[in-house]
């Protein structure tokens, strides 16, 4: 088991685990992911989920690069698919994905940081592309959500140089949230997905994927759809249960309908 899964109600949480190879991203974890996201998907419990990796040195190092030594052209185009794939998942899951980035995320590590929806990292987490010191580039979606993320001459820096950046100066570019003593970080990463899981799980899907969006394509059909689903939630029991509940100064009680 390259992926541990705990199936925690209302936060799960899913740990990277090849310590001996800082919890790079072989084939074998991404397929482990892909599937615990199955498990994660069909249970109505789970409302959101927590990414993390486990020891106190690594989230994940990279792409295998043992994978990628002797690979031709046809197999890194696959290797890149396979990423591309799982991340673009992780970026429409319904549920909202928190990374816990509790040490070096670097390479194939902070591309799929990227493709969370919220970025929490320790203090002694260090964040890069450090690809080009290998001959290549950020193939798993880098080049493309690391500037929409922070903004293009950071993301240029950072994959032209391949240097590491501290926790802290990710969180002055926007790539991290917030910086947590590392003994923290698991616990707040959980009491954040808490926090998001009292919500309508409806709202907080909808407004996922509208904030997807407004990254995506053209910023006025965004808007236009922003308009629609607005309107289209008054359809639900949580637009009513979430506003009486307001006026009645009580906890709402939402559940997903
Ligand atoms: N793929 C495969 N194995 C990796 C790896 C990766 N991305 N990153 C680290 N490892 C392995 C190392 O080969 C080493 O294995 P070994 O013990 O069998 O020699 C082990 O993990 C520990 O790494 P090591 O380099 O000895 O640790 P360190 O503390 O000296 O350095 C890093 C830590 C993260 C700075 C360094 O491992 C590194 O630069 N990794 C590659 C980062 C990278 O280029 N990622 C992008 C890949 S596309």
């Amino acid at each position: 088991m390259a992926v541990t899964l705990e199936l925690r109600v209302p936060v799960a949480i899913l740990t990277l685990d090849n310590p001996g190879k800082l919890n790079a991203l072989s084939i074998e974890i991404l397929d482990e992911l892909d599937a615990h996201l199955d498990t994660i998907e069909s249970d109505e419990g789970v409302r959101a989920v927590v990414i993390t990796g486990a020891g106190e040195k690594a989230f994940a190092a990279g792409a295998d690069i043992g994978h990628m030594l002797q690979a031709t052209v046809d197999e890194a185009r696959a290797y890149a698919e396979r990423g591309h794939e799982l991340f673009a998942r992780i970026e429409r899951f319904a549920k909202p994905v928190i990374a816990a980035i509790n040490g070096f995320a670097l390479g194939g590590g902070c591309e799929l940081v990227l493709a969370c929806d919220i970025r929490l990292a320790s203090d002694n987490a260090r964040l890069g592309q450090p690809e080009v010191n290998l001959g290549i580039f950020p193939g798993w979606g880098g080049t493309q959500r690391l500037p929409r993320l922070t903004s293009p001459g950071f993301a240029k820096e950072l994959i032209f140089t391949g240097r590491h950046v501290t926790a802290d100066e990710a969180k002055a570019a926007g790539l991290v949230n917030h910086v947590y003593p590392q003994a923290e970080l698991l616990d707040r990463a959980v009491a954040m997905g808490e926090e998001i899981a009292k919500k309508s799980p409806l709202a907080v899907s909808a407004a996922k994927g509208l904030v997807n969006q407004a990254l995506a394509g053209d910023y006025r059909d965004a808007l236009a759809r922003e308009l629609t689903a607005f309107g289209d939630a008054f359809a639900s029991e949580d637009q009513r249960e979430g506003m009486a509940a307001f006026f009645e100064k009580r906890e709402p009680r939402f559940t997903g309908r």
